[in-house]
């Protein structure tokens, strides 16, 4: 199985942002840890803080198909209808994770626009949230 793990901006700072929201793991820790935990599947990890970047990379998806995304599109999961459209494009299956719990946070972010083009969403779990959503993928695939 091949899935796609998509970050937004700030992401590339986990571990030294905030960590007392957003722990103190880094993304290349974050990445190793679910290639441990899951060592059949084919990760490919892409991070960008760019808008326009991120839209590139899921339309690659359209050429160069994956079997998922587990997708963490940070603040613009708020108000980017640019990657809600884009994630319409694709018709894998796809989760949203956010490492918090958004809808315990300021109220911009109890919104997500992009929500609507996923499968289902896991949110305040901590990076372990990244693992649950593969977990939904091969019990996905197992059906
Ligand atoms: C986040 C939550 C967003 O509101 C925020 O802008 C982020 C990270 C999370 O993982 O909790 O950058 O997506």
């Amino acid at each position: 199985m091949r899935l796609l793990i998509l970050n937004g901006p700030n992401l590339n700072m986990l571990g030294k942002r905030e960590p007392e929201i957003y722990g103190s793991e880094s993304l290349d820790d974050l990445m190793e840890s679910l290639q441990t935990a899951f060592p059949d599947v084919q990760f490919e990890h892409f991070q960008s803080n760019d808008e326009g970047v991120l839209v590139d990379k899921i339309q690659s998806v359209v050429y160069k198909p994956v079997d998922g995304i587990i997708l963490n599109l940070a603040a613009f999961t708020h108000y980017s209808y640019a990657l809600y459209d884009t994630l319409n494009m694709v018709y894998c299956p796809k989760i949203e994770v956010h490492i918090s719990h958004i809808y315990r946070r300021e109220e911009f972010r109890h919104k997500s626009v992009t929500a609507k083009a996923c499968n289902g969403i896991i949110a305040g779990l901590g990076t372990y949230g990244y693992h649950l959503g593969v977990h939904w993928m091969i019990n996905h695939y197992s059906k």
